[in-house]
């Protein structure tokens, strides 16, 4: 075998032999990612229980997302509602009803009924008063599933320690319209670069777009701001470039360098007191060309995530969207 390789290798010269070698370890990482995520993404399968909670996450989310509408819609997002309600039935998340995602879920799910009960709006075909009382009967405790913000206290924070910083930043959906300057968005990109890449290799590039019909093409293929989009007048688009990247190793590289920049670039809008609501790009290569084609990007170009800005509205909601317990996310590693 090796000596099949050596004449193989002699034959067709050093570089095309190592780039063949090249080209088979990333197909084979590839199907391995692939087959990692078929075997434990949602897409597939609901078997385990991170798997329900990310079910139970993504629905208590849309009633958020649904509270933070000036004009409420009655019975907004039926389908999901009946989803969740199975769902939180389930013996293994009753169980686990501490969970703050959990806990989250089922404030949500009764805030949502009795939004409905207090204005007389009938939902019992598709959500009882039985389930609703079984799942109040689970809480223990009341709060808000979205926070009321004005601009002034909303930005009270955008120049304070980091803590309070960065706990006051939120995602901003409302908009005025009204328009910020290239020269703060410049000054706001003067703040981001300072985020760290794989080798200070800074593949991030940051597409501006204020033509209203191009960000109206983009959102629509977005499809995550629906209600909002009519204020939305300044898009930016964080796109990574695969030129950078020179390992089969690196090939999820582009997302990590993406993802530190975006955090960044938030939180400089943040100390520009502009807001700003993440819209993510996890689509598939047809909407990855219908971008390119839009943005003029070349065939290198990622798009990791869109950024609609804008001056928040005076009075406007943000989501709750409760962080899990530091016990859920810091675990210590068994000696
Ligand atoms: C990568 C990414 C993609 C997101 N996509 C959307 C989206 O499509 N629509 C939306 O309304 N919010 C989107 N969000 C905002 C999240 O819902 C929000 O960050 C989360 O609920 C936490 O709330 P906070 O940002 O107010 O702290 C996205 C956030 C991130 C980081």
């Amino acid at each position: 075998m090796r000596i099949i390789k050596l004449l193989i290798r002699k034959i067709i010269g050093e570089k095309l032999f190592e780039s063949i070698s090249l080209f088979k370890l990333l197909i084979i990482n590839t199907y391995i990612d692939a087959m990692m995520f078929f075997k434990h993404s949602m897409v597939f399968k609901q078997n385990t229980f991170n798997k329900i909670e990310s079910k139970i996450i993504l629905h208590y989310h849309g009633i958020e997302k649904g509270f933070l509408h000036e004009k409420f819609r009655y019975r907004f997002g039926e389908k999901g509602i009946i989803g969740l309600i199975e769902l939180l039935k389930n013996k293994e998340v009753i169980e686990n009803q501490k969970r703050t995602q959990i806990l989250a879920a089922y404030m949500a799910i009764c805030k949502y009924y009795e939004k409905h009960q207090k204005e007389g709006i009938d939902i019992s075909d598709y959500y009882s008063s039985n389930d609703y009382v079984f799942f109040k009967s689970l809480l223990t405790i009341d709060f808000d599933i979205v926070k009321e913000h004005n601009h002034t206290e909303f930005f009270e924070h955008s120049k304070s320690d980091f803590f309070e910083f960065s706990k006051s930043r939120g995602s901003v959906r409302n908009f005025t319209g009204e328009l910020v300057s290239f020269e703060t968005i410049n000054k706001v990109i003067q703040i981001a670069k300072t985020a760290p890449s794989v080798c200070n290799r800074q593949t991030i590039k940051v597409y501006y777009a204020e033509k209203k019909e191009i960000i109206s093409r983009i959102l629509s293929l977005q499809q995550g701001l629906k209600g909002y989009s009519d204020d939305i007048n300044q898009l930016l688009i964080v796109v990574s470039d695969r030129n950078y990247f020179y390992t089969v190793g690196e090939r999820n590289q582009l997302y990590i360098d993406g993802g530190v920049f975006l955090m960044n670039l938030l939180y400089a809008l943040h100390y520009y007191k502009i807001g700003a609501c993440p819209a993510h790009w996890g689509f598939n290569y047809q909407q990855d060309r219908e971008i390119q084609k839009e943005l003029g990007l070349s065939d290198s170009e990622k798009v990791i995530c869109l950024v609609p800005i804008g001056i928040p509205k005076n009075e406007f909601k943000t989501t709750l969207s409760i962080r899990r317990d530091n016990e859920e996310i810091l675990k210590i590693v068994n000696s």
